[in-house]
C-alpha cells in the first residue's frame, strides 16, 4: 500500500487538467477518479491520501455539495478536503460545505482563474513536513513525536525514531551530515514543548530559540494566509483579528530573539520556511525587514514587518500564469495583460487584508500599497511622488529585493547572504532613482557592514 499526495476527484477535463497541471509542476504524486463512488472503491487501495480536491462544480445545490463533503469526510478522515463549489453559490452556502468537514472551500471561478489552488497544495502537501536542525536536539531527552529523514533520491520521508525513543549521540552522529530532520508539521506544538524544556543563555539555545520563533511565524502565516482565502469565513472577522494577533506576537518574539543571536541575517537565510518563490516567502522577508528596520531605526519595526508579511497577500489573486512566472523568477517575461495583473498585487493585497477587517494601522496600509513604488515614479501602481513614498515600503521592496536574490530554488546552490547584501549594495547604487538619496545614504553601510553595525546597534554581546 502506497501513500498519494493528491486525489482529484472529478468527471471533468477541463478540473482534471487544471489540477493535474499543478500536481505536475510542485511534482505531487497523483491519482485521479471520476467520482466519489469510484474513489470510494479505488481509495481504499491508498495508504493515505494528503490532499483531496473534490469536484462540486456541478451541483447547485449546497445541502448536497455538504452531503458529499460528509462522504469524503468519512472516507478520508486524516486528509485536508478541499471543495470546489459552484460559483453560482453564495457565501452562507459555502458555510455549509465548510461545516460538513471541508479543509478549504473555493469557489470554481477561483479554482481555475486564481493561483489559490497553487498556494493551498504546495502548503498542504510539500509543507507537510517541516525541517528541524539536527543541534536542536538534545542528546539523552525523550521526543514524543515521530522524527523522519529525507531520502535525497526520491525525496521520501523515512521515520527514524517513535514517539518515546530517548535521543541518543550515535543516533544523531548517524544523521550529523544531512543536518536536518523533518516533523509532520502537526506535531509542531509538540516541538516547542520539547524547546522550551532546554532554554539557556548559551548561543546555541538562542539560536534554538530563533528558528523555533521562525517556525511559529511562518505556521501563524499560513494559517492567515489560508483564512484569508478561504470564501466561507468571509463573515469570521474575530478569527482573522485572532489569527492577525498571533501572527504579530510572533513576530515581535522573533525579532527579540533575531536581536539576540550573532548572525541573523544568516539565521533568516538558512531558515527553511517555503523555497517556492512565491508568498511562502513572506515570513523570512518580513524577517529581513523587522531586521533592517531596527538596525536603521527606520519605522516601527513590529509594523514593518506586517506589512512585509501582508504585502504580497495579493498574489492568490493573480491567474496561474502570472504566478508561475513570479515563482520562476520570470517576471520580464510576462506579456502586458500578465504584466498589467501583477503591477495591481498591492492593491488586491490591500483589498483582501481590508475586506477581512484586519485591525492594522494607516502605516500599514501605506507599507502594502506603496511596496513596488519607485523614487524615479518607475514603479506600480500608483507611480506616485518620490516624497510620498515611506521609507518603511522603500524597505520591504529591498528585503523582498534581498530574498529573491538569496533564496534557495529548487536545484539551485544556497547562496552566502553577505555576498548577496554587498550585489544588492552594489546593484542599488548604481540604479539611482529606484529608491530615494536619503534612504540609500541610510541604508548602504547597515547593507554593506552589517556586523560591526548591527553589534553597535543592538548592544549585542558577540557569542562565541
Ligand atoms: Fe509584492
Amino acid at each position: 500500500m502506497k501513500s498519494i499526495d493528491l486525489a482529484v476527484v472529478s468527471s471533468d477535463s477541463r478540473f482534471l487538467q487544471r489540477a493535474t497541471d499543478v500536481a505536475r509542476v510542485f511534482g505531487f504524486e497523483y491519482e485521479t477518479f471520476e467520482s466519489v463512488d469510484v474513489f470510494f472503491e479505488k481509495g481504499e487501495a491508498f495508504k493515505g491520501v494528503t490532499c483531496i480536491i473534490l469536484d462540486c462544480g456541478k451541483i447547485e445545490k449546497s445541502n448536497e455539495a455538504a452531503g458529499m463533503t460528509q462522504v469524503a469526510c468519512q472516507m478520508a478522515a486524516d486528509s485536508y478536503i478541499i471543495i470546489v463549489m459552484n460559483s453560482k453559490l453564495r457565501p452562507e452556502d459555502a458555510r455549509i460545505i465548510k461545516a460538513s468537514g471541508a479543509s478549504l472551500v473555493m469557489m470554481e471561478n477561483e479554482f481555475y482563474a486564481s493561483s489559490k489552488l497553487e498556494f493551498v497544495t504546495s502548503q498542504v502537501i510539500r509543507s507537510a513536513y517541516i525541517p528541524v536542525k539536527n543541534v536542536d536536539l538534545v542528546p539523552g531527552t525523550e521526543v514524543d513525536f515521530p522524527l523522519f529523514h529525507l531520502m535525497p533520491v526520491n525525496k521520501k520521508f523515512l521515520k527514524v525514531a517513535k514517539p518515546g525513543v530517548i535521543i541518543r549521540e550515535d543516533f544523531l552522529q548517524k544523521y550529523q551530515d544531512v543536518g536536518e530532520f523533518y516533523l509532520r508539521r502537526q506535531d509542531l506544538a509538540k516541538w516547542v514543548e520539547y524547546s522550551h524544556g532546554f532554554e539557556a543563555d548559551d548561543s546555541q539555545s538562542l539560536l534554538r530559540k530563533c528558528r523555533l520563533r521562525f517556525l511559529q511565524l511562518n505556521q501563524s502565516f499560513l494559517e492567515l494566509a489560508l483564512m484569508i482565502s478561504d470564501q466561507s469565513s468571509a463573515a469570521s472577522f474575530a478569527l482573522g483579528k485572532e489569527m492577525y494577533g498571533t501572527c504579530e506576537a510572533f513576530a515581535t518574539e522573533l525579532l527579540d530573539s533575531l536581536t539576540h543571536v550573532q548572525n541573523p541575517w544568516v539565521v533568516i537565510n538558512s531558515s527553511a520556511v517555503g523555497d517556492f518563490g512565491s508568498l511562502e516567502r513572506a515570513p523570512a522577508i518580513a524577517a529581513y525587514a523587522g531586521l533592517l528596520s531596527s538596525l536603521s531605526k527606520t519605522g516601527d519595526p513590529k509594523e514593518v514587518m506586517i506589512g512585509a508579511l501582508l504585502a504580497d497577500v495579493g498574489y492568490l489573486e493573480l491567474s496561474p500564469s502570472t504566478s508561475a512566472k513570479i515563482r520562476e523568477n520570470r517576471v520580464q517575461d510576462m506579456h502586458d495583460e500578465e504584466k498589467m495583473e501583477y503591477s495591481k498585487h498591492p492593491i488586491y493585497s490591500l483589498n483582501q487584508c481590508l475586506s477581512r477587517k484586519l485591525p492594522f494601522s494607516e502605516a500599514i496600509k501605506s507599507m502594502i500599497l506603496q511596496s513596488h513604488e519607485r523614487a524615479d515614479q518607475k514603479g506600480f501602481p500608483n507611480k506616485i511622488n518620490s516624497d510620498k513614498i515611506v521609507e518603511e515600503a522603500m524597505l520591504i521592496r529591498l528585503c523582498w529585493e534581498l530574498d529573491n536574490a538569496a533564496q534557495i530554488r529548487l536545484g539551485e546552490e544556497r547562496r552566502d547572504i553577505n555576498a548577496v547584501k554587498n550585489e544588492i549594495a552594489g546593484d542599488y547604487l548604481s540604479s539611482m532613482g529606484s529608491y530615494s538619496v536619503g534612504f540609500m545614504i541610510k541604508m548602504q553601510p547597515i547593507i554593506l557592514k552589517p556586523d560591526e553595525l548591527e553589534e553597535k546597534t543592538l548592544g549585542k554581546v558577540r557569542i562565541h
